[in-house]
């Protein structure tokens, strides 16, 4: 069957890919469950707020859909069935497994982060036309909010792998997760009810209903599929298959939660084929990618306490999704400096990665360091969420509203190459290694010269 290649990534087609006529349709398809839920949400927060008289208004945030859920699933047919349908295990969900997969997670940390930054949401989300149709409407990628929104994502992410318990039916995962479907179905309905006052506010024919099924699929597949094979081996990290059904039935279940269909992640090869058929179909460039991917770089680029330089974001963009693809988005082309850095960054999670997999005792440690440090950073640190994010509806679609190019309004980094210490340390490291590799060929070439000698 034919091989195809997207950017730097080649593989062969299986009776497993998806064909576009079995994708496309998929556009036009949606959570009903999690949509009608909503609106019966939004009509019951009206009553409870005395205005039940009042025609639906436009504006349907402003209360904590998943506590309306929560208090009244019992009195309403929709509500109830949604929220039998989150309570329910489906009797795939093995939680020893989805206890191995959360751990895949702060195992490789530091290649599952800058991974999920440079090539999901960098290359892949930024390319996926219908996502960002939608995201365009929100705001979420106006450089204002857009680092409170990438922290978001990240504890959602953190708190589905935390412990078991956490993406149990009623754990702080499973909660969030749930408000993360209402929060996508209230974008969804605010979209649609715009679209019926004006009909060109969204290109429904073309993208599919927002937040639809495809994209859902597509998403879930970024998650758990992309740092298997489009992330962690080019920075020189190899998952054990045990490692890959792992993760990917965590995030089955985190999909099947999320109203995503679960089929396509039911073994690793189909996940994998899920994944390429959808790097085949969806990847496509247009002049809103451009946007999203330059908010995405200012909201980045030289942020405290890090400063990671432009020339790191682009020179791991670079290998991670190919010269095509960062050129179509705009990027520059860092120099040598960058590179090396970004060289030493894919030495250092390898030898950790190594060191992981022959002594138990340092994948543990490393485990647990980043389970508890990450949250800390990211959720309860001021610099990081201060506290625990209910997910809340504040990117609200409008007619009109619509995210433009931004700079990220904070003042220019002046400072040198030494107030990166990221990219300082990575760049020890790469000379080090060199120092290493040159080490061992001299030491080669003696040991050669030497059995040339007593040859000759
Ligand atoms: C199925 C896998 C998905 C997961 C795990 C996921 C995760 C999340 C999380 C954690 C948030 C909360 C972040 C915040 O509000 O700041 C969020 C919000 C949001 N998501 Fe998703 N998402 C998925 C799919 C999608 C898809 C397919 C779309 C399509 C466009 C989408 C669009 C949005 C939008 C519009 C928001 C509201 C915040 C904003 O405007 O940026 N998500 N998602």
């Amino acid at each position: 069957m034919a091989f195809h290649t997207v950017g730097n990534y080649t593989f062969q087609w299986t009776d497993l890919h998806l064909p576009r006529e079995k994708t496309d349709p998929l556009r036009h398809e949606y959570d009903t469950l999690g949509h009608d839920a909503v609106k019966k949400l939004q009509q019951i927060a009206r009553e409870m707020k005395g205005d039940a008289s009042v025609k639906p208004t436009l504006c349907p945030g402003g209360f904590d859909m998943y506590a309306v859920l929560r208090d009244h699933h019992a009195e309403d047919e929709t509500l109830g069935k949604l929220w039998r349908e989150v309570h329910t295990v489906p009797d795939w969900v093995d939680w020893e497994q989805i206890e191995r997969g959360q751990k895949f997670f702060y195992r490789y940390a530091g290649a599952n982060m800058v991974g999920f930054l440079l090539q999901a949401f960098f290359g892949e989300n930024s390319s996926a036309a219908g996502v960002i149709e939608v995201l365009m409407r929100t705001g979420g990628f106006s450089p204002r909010v857009l680092i409170r929104r990438l922290l978001e994502t990240f504890q959602h992410l953190l708190q589905v792998t935390s412990s078991l318990e956490s993406i149990q039916p009623g754990g702080q995962g499973h909660t969030t997760t749930i408000r993360v479907r209402l929060l996508h179905s209230a974008v969804r309905e605010r979209i649609l009810r715009l679209a019926e006052t004006r009909p060109d506010y969204f290109d429904t024919a073309t993208y599919g209903v927002p937040v639809n099924i495809l994209d859902s699929i597509h998403s879930i597949s970024t998650y758990s599929c992309n740092p298997m094979w489009l992330q962690l081996p080019q920075m020189g990290v190899f998952p054990t298959e045990q490692e890959k059904a792992d993760y990917i039935a965590l995030f089955r279940y985190v999909g099947y939660l999320l109203a995503t269909p679960d089929e396509y992640f039911a073994s690793v090869p189909q996940a994998k084929a899920t994944m390429e058929s959808l790097l085949l179909h969806e990847r496509s460039v247009t002049d809103n990618s451009l946007i999203i991917g330059h908010n995405l770089l200012e909201t980045v680029k030289d942020m405290a306490p890090f400063h990671i330089s432009v020339g790191f974001i682009e020179a791991g963009s670079r290998v991670l999704n190919g010269d095509a693809l960062c050129d179509s988005l705009g990027l520059g082309r860092p120099g040598m400096l960058a590179y090396a850095c970004w060289r030493g960054h894919c030495w250092f999670v390898r030898v950790l990665a190594l060191l992981q997999k022959w002594v138990p005792g340092v994948d543990e440690a490393c485990v647990q360091y980043f389970r508890r440090t990450l949250y800390d950073a990211i959720v309860n640190s001021r610099q990081g969420l201060g506290g625990v994010s209910k997910m809340d509806f504040k990117y609200v679609p409008a007619m009109g509203k619509m995210t433009n190019k931004e700079g990220s309004g904070r003042a220019l980094f002046a400072g040198s190459f030494l107030e990166r210490p990221v990219e300082m340390f990575y760049l020890a490291v790469f000379v080090l290694g060199c120092l290493f590799w040159l080490g061992i060929t001299s030491v080669g070439l003696t040991a050669l010269n030497m059995l040339g000698m007593y040859l000759g």
